[in-house]
């Protein structure tokens, strides 16, 4: 792998988290001294700006007229308007370890929690309750998830190597070692009717939003769980809402809601069988992704493909 000194004299603008934005700074500085490093609003002339990393892109992108490759500091992409930007300009999603240690320590953390009843245990306590349910083996917990890209993959050889049986869903067929797939809207109701926990990690495109509704619920076993960690606009809230009430789901948890942060008073805030967490089941973490991104500048500038490029047809 060639060194950070091949990279050539450039300018790099980060636009984001401005605390996370100085540790940027500190690990470019340490990694790839020769690169012109910035935190945006300061970004010099936008004309000589040749790679840009941001959650959100400036208003004024067309004066960043040298750009070659925008950078989400995220996961997803969905928050870009992929019609306005420039259709030349490659636009890169973060795929760095520490965004998959993060997503696979809280879809465990919730897959866990569900299969060993947390949360009746904590209403319990709360009424002084002593009362031993009985302990399924995890063997007998049927996990699914929706998605199957890098965080999917990653999570799925946890939870399988804890024993649940997994199966996962995706657009285009794939083969997973130890996982069921399923591909394809034909081949959704056999995936959901097997899936005792829902875990939802797809991203959000024009075919995926709403998703998690009604009739998503319906298909799922009596009584199964949802772990929603895409993206809000996967969930139709008030579905989710009838869901448990009717019984049809036992419980949620939530990430991700529409819109965030989650309005006062909303019936999810107190819903007694939601769990709910502010968007913050995996965060980008800089050591990693200074790596990442300057292996891809790497990349780039050898011309080779870009890790986690995005397929703007695919909407991901
Ligand atoms: C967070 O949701 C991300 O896209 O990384």
């Amino acid at each position: 792998m060639a060194g950070p000194d091949e990279l050539t004299p450039c300018t790099f603008v980060y636009k984001a988290d401005p605390v996370r934005g100085e540790e940027w700074r500190q690990l470019f500085a340490e990694l790839a001294p020769q690169i012109d490093f910035r935190i945006w609003p300061d970004v010099g002339d936008p004309a000589q700006v040749r790679y840009l990393a941001a959650w959100l892109p400036p208003d004024d992108l067309h004066a960043y007229a040298g750009l070659e490759v925008l950078f989400s500091v995220g996961a997803g992409i969905d928050q870009f308007d992929l019609e306005a930007l420039p259709a030349r300009l490659p636009l890169v999603r973060m795929v760095e370890p520490g965004i998959v240690g993060g997503m696979v320590e809280y879809v465990t953390l919730a897959a866990l929690s569900i299969h060993r009843e947390w949360q009746a245990y904590a209403a319990q306590q709360r009424a002084e309750v002593w009362r031993a349910l009985r302990v399924r083996p995890a063997s007998s917990r049927r996990v699914g998830v929706l998605g199957l890209g890098v965080l999917p993959r990653a999570v799925l050889a946890q939870l399988g190597s804890l024993g649940f049986p997994c199966a996962a869903w995706s657009r285009s067929q794939h083969d997973v070692d130890g996982v069921d797939c399923y591909a394809g809207a034909a081949a959704l109701p056999g995936f959901l009717s097997r899936c005792d926990i829902l875990v939802c990690l797809l991203p959000l495109t024009d075919d995926t939003r709403g998703i998690l509704n009604r009739e998503l619920f319906r298909q799922l076993p009596q009584g199964a769980a949802l772990v929603h960690v895409g993206r809000g606009g996967h969930l139709v809230q008030d579905d989710l809402l009838a869901a448990l009430d009717e019984g049809r789901l036992a419980q949620a948890v939530l990430d991700v809601c529409e819109p965030e942060p989650l309005p006062p008073g909303h019936a999810l805030w107190r819903h007694p069988r939601v769990m709910l967490t502010p968007h913050i089941a995996s965060m980008t973490q800089p050591a990693s992704a200074v790596r990442a991104v300057l292996a891809n500048l790497r990349r780039h500038q050898a011309g080779q493909p870009l890790e986690g490029l995005v397929e703007r047809q695919r909407g991901y």
